[in-house]
């Protein structure tokens, strides 16, 4: 692990992410006394500015309640060991200079050794220079290197390996820490425990048990002001092909060894080697129009007029292994919906007729955000005279069951998990090969690659979706809980 004479670099430092993400979590990680001792933080962008500016754009997400001191002390001390350099980003002389600040800094070290963390918050089309310039000017001769990398990987499977590939020219497997932010979570970390510490979900976790399996994203805004962005990347590369495809993966694959890293990763690469491209017939496509006061994705002018980019997608993978064949994955996604919510929705199979009639299916929810928790929705005889069935749920709601814990930020998670070298939640080389293998063929039909590009039916701005989304899902046997069931959320 990364203890002592550490410089953390954030590369991207005036951007979006940096800014909302990258920032709070390492001063999250401050307050809990996570970073290393004594840590420097340098932030690193084309943007001029002096280290005022820098530090109000670093400040403005940081959240300290009013009446708190520590917190508001904690934030100086945060602003006065982090300092900012401007330089290009293709360019050896702006990396010399770098390398001299990050020397003048480690000049005051005790000891030789030398450790840097490089965080690349950065677009795709300055990745391949900068990671190359890092490891010729500013790599640490006397220490630990490690470099964090975000998506986009790579637009399809072809892109994906002229850009991994790239990379491993001048960074090790070892070094190198490709974040999707998914896996952080509280509750996708957490499905590893369930599954495999409780016999009773390892019992009925299969296609004797299951019917079918949806991942689902839905979040309440559109693409505003990231529209530019969006359309050249759409629904399915945002959000399907990497955060829920790594839910699916842990959903589905088989138990690990250990709770290394390879051996975690060496499951998912199997399980998803057992998936085939997705069907144009599996996929349902959608693009939210305007409503409500609110403007459509064609009403944003950083999109393309007429743009067939999606905004909501729904696909359904087949596992072809015995665990899983016959059972459907629909992963779905969506922007610009009418409420914000990630979960994990197993639907288990009808119990044998005869002594029940039109009774509801179990399901298990695993409700990665907002309000974690994870309940089994579950018959149960209505209390009274009458032998009569409805469905409850067994519920455990985090906020309920937990009620002094806090709950890390993913980023949080991943920063420290960088620091203490551990890969098990960071996504492997050939993991990423293997999902662009199952969606390249479907993106390039949406791409129009091979004839007309498919139109995506509109749905209005702060609806469910597209309203063919039930007879999608219906048609892979999904059925809904009757009577009208609403689980009971606890709102806190
Ligand atoms: C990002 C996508 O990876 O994840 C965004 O690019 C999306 O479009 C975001 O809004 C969602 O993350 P979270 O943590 O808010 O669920």
């Amino acid at each position: 692990a990364l203890k002592d004479n550490t410089v953390i670099v954030v590369l991207g430092a005036s951007g979006d992410l940096a800014k909302k993400k990258t920032y709070p979590a390492l001063f999250g990680l401050y307050r809990m006394g996570f970073l290393p001792r004594d840590v420097k933080i340098v932030g690193y962008a084309r943007t001029k500015m002096d280290d005022a500016e820098y530090h109000k754009r670093i400040t403005s997400y940081l959240k300290v309640a009013d009446d708190d001191a520590e917190g508001k002390a904690n934030i100086e001390q945060f602003k006065a060991f982090s300092s900012y350099v401007s330089g290009g980003y293709e360019d050896a002389p702006s990396f010399e200079n770098l390398n001299k600040v990050l020397e003048d800094i480690e000049s005051k070290y005790q000891s030789k050794e030398r450790n840097r963390l490089f965080y690349l918050a950065l677009p795709p089309s300055v990745f391949i220079p900068v990671a190359q310039h890092l490891r010729q000017q500013v790599y640490s001769k006397d220490g630990k290197n490690r470099i964090i990398v975000e998506k986009p990987f790579g637009k399809d499977l072809e892109s994906c390996r002229v850009l991994l590939g790239s990379l491993k020219q001048h960074w090790t497997e070892d070094e190198t820490f490709r974040i999707d932010h998914y896996l952080g979570k509280e509750m996708v970390k957490n499905i590893l425990v369930l599954r495999f510490a409780n016999i009773a979900m390892g019992a009925a976790w299969d296609k004797n048990s299951i019917s079918n399996v949806q991942v689902t994203f839905k979040e309440p805004f559109g693409t505003e002001g990231r529209g530019g962005y969006f359309d050249e990347f759409g629904i399915i590369r945002d959000i399907l092909q990497n955060h829920l495809l790594q839910v699916l993966s842990i959903i589905a694959m088989e138990r690990p060894v250990s709770f290394s890293a390879e051996d975690i990763r060496d499951e998912k690469v199997k399980v998803l080697r057992a998936i085939p491209p997705i069907e144009r017939s599996d996929t349902l496509l959608g693009q939210y129009v305007a409503a409500n006061g609110k403007p459509g994705y064609l009403d944003d002018d950083t999109v393309p007029p007429n743009s067939v980019c999606p905004t909501y997608a729904a696909t359904t993978l087949w596992i072809h292994n015995p665990r899983w064949e016959g059972v459907p994955f629909i992963l779905k996604a969506g922007k610009a919906l009418n409420e914000a919510k990630v979960e994990v929705r197993i639907q288990f199979k009808d119990v044998t007729q005869g002594i029940f009639k039109d009774i509801s299916r179990n399901e298990l929810v695993i409700r990665i955000q907002p309000s974690e928790a994870v309940y089994l929705k579950l018959n149960t005889k209505t209390p009274g005279l009458n032998t009569r069935a409805i469905p409850t749920e067994m519920d455990l709601t985090y906020k309920r069951r937990f009620t002094d814990a806090k709950i890390p930020e993913a980023y949080e998670a991943l920063i420290l998990d960088a620091l203490r070298g551990d890969h098990s939640n960071f996504v492997r080389d050939d993991e990423l090969d293997v999902a662009w293998k199952i969606f390249t063929p479907i993106l390039h039909w949406i791409d129009g690659k091979n004839g007309p590009a498919p139109r995506p039916v509109p749905y209005p701005y702060g609806s469910r979706g597209p309203k063919e989304l039930e007879s999608f899902i219906g048609k892979y046997g999904y059925k809904r809980t009757v009577p009208d069931y609403t689980w009971p959320v606890m709102n806190v």
